[in-house]
């Protein structure tokens, strides 16, 4: 399942060409072959899990090639491109920054840096205002968990060190991100998992049936663990692989279950922050606090940068100099962070993502699903992310054929997605760039519509 790629034989397609896309060539188109070859040859197989397009220019919510094609962006560049790609407001900041020039600092301190802080605290609420800048989320996540313990440790001594995470979750691929992940096929190469990280079943409410908070305590209390072994809990806002939203009740609950027990909640918004699901951060949607906060990814919209973001007296946990890293708060992602925030704030794109959630990507999932219920088991959405979950017809096991199909088809007709891990257990994701106008989405969503009629008919 996870070992798919995508043919590299050129195929003759109909051409489009429409206000917001154009196809032109065969695909992959024949002239870029050479590049392809050239990345398969010097880079890992798993480099090759995306469609093989080779971009040239991503401006707004489009992609093109060097060869006339142009497609409508439904990836922002795995859910980074919030504000849009290449906005001119971020590229005019960093030349400013590249003219001074500051490229980096280590931890020696910048401006921007101050600024960024700032901007990002008061995005939380009172209390959560220490931020600590890293350059991905895999770094933010390993950091909140290792924060999470060294409080629970400190403060109640060691007994207090278990992390909770959930089946199905996706914090990253470094060591201790892939030890909070729920999918088993991607932690084999642990071997031995060390004790105290469980995953417990995720309440999506689709493959799991069990949508009360109950059944967390209860699946704990197999495990033989009760309050006082939890040090924190980590999910994230929305599991990718949908996207699945937690219940209400059940969010609500496990905050105030947190809360009594002294257990630091971390919200891993890497994937789910900065306007995606109409709300600045995914967490925004339940009846809950954070303790911390994990984020990466649609925070520059471009460039490579993370945060933790969290309570003065969990982050101040470790002394000066020691919890620090070479290229944390490096002046060129921090400079497009500013400016990042200030498009998603000044452009209303948490409002417009919220709105188009509603008014357009939410119906027509459904409608889709109406359509093809045997094949399209689930169809979440929420602002501007969604998903399609394929399943093989009468069952609830993923089809990932069916969604890889589904994926290919609609690059072939103008419209680009990225490929969940291992085509994501039957996931046909959508994450339209936040500044995506109505027209341009419903023009993709007739794409995703004739894809489904082509693959499942
Ligand atoms: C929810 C979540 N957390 C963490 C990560 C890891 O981020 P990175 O790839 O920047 O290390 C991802 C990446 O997809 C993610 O979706």
């Amino acid at each position: 399942m996870s070992d798919h790629k995508y043919s590299l034989v050129p195929h003759p397609v109909p051409r489009v060409e429409t206000q917001f896309r154009r196809i032109v060539t065969a695909l992959p188109v024949p002239e870029s072959l050479p590049i392809l070859d050239r990345l398969a040859r010097y880079e890992p197989v798993s480099m090759q899990g995306q469609p093989p397009v080779v971009w040239d220019r991503a401006e707004g919510f489009q992609v093109w090639d060097r060869w006339g094609n142009c497609w409508i962006d439904w990836s922002s560049c795995v859910l980074v491109a919030n504000a849009g790609h290449g906005r001119a407001e971020i590229c005019n900041a960093l030349k400013a920054c590249i003219d001074k020039p500051l490229l980096a600092t280590y931890v020696f301190p910048h401006e921007a840096r101050a600024d960024l802080c700032e901007m990002l605290a008061q995005t939380t609420p009172a209390g959560l205002d220490k931020v600590f800048l890293l350059s991905t989320g895999s770094e933010a996540t390993e950091n909140a968990i290792k924060l999470a313990r060294t409080y629970g440790v400190r403060k109640h001594g060691p007994r207090k060190h278990v992390i909770v995470s959930f089946e199905g979750a996706f914090h990253g691929r470094t060591l201790g991100a892939q030890m909070i992940g729920g999918m088993p096929s991607q932690k084999e190469w642990i071997v031995r998992l060390p004790e105290g990280f469980v995953q417990l079943p995720f309440p999506d409410g689709f493959r799991c049936r069990e949508t009360r908070f109950e059944g967390f305590i209860e699946a704990l209390d197999r495990l033989g663990i009760g309050p006082g072994d939890v040090a924190g809990v980590i999910t994230e806002s929305y599991q990718g692989i949908g996207p699945n939203f937690l219940p209400d009740r059940y969010a609500r609950d496990l905050g105030a279950w947190c809360r009594r027990h002294d257990v630091v909640l971390i919200m891993d918004e890497v994937q789910a922050g900065f306007g995606r699901t109409g709300r600045l951060y995914c967490w925004e949607h339940y009846d809950l606090v954070p303790d911390l906060i994990c984020c990466g990814k649609g925070i520059t919209s471009s460039l490579p940068l993370a945060a933790v973001i969290g309570r003065n007296d969990i982050m101040n946990l470790y002394p000066p100099g020691s919890m620090t890293s070479t290229h944390s708060a490096s002046p060129l992602p921090v400079t497009a962070a500013i400016e990042s925030l200030r498009l998603i704030r000044d452009e209303g794109l948490v409002e417009h993502a919220a709105s188009l959630g509603r008014e357009v990507l939410a119906p027509r999932l459904e409608a889709l699903r109406g359509r093809f219920p045997a094949a399209i088991g689930f169809a979440p959405s929420r602002g501007l992310v969604g998903g399609l979950l394929l399943v093989k017809p009468g069952a609830r096991d993923p089809d990932p054929e069916a969604a890889l199909a589904i994926n290919e088809a609609c690059f072939r007709r103008g419209v680009l997605m990225f490929a969940p891990v291992g085509i994501g257990g039957g996931c046909v994701k959508i994450s339209p760039p936040l500044v995506t106008p109505a027209e341009a989405l419903a023009e993709a969503c007739d794409v995703l519509d004739e894809a489904c009629a082509e693959v499942l008919a």
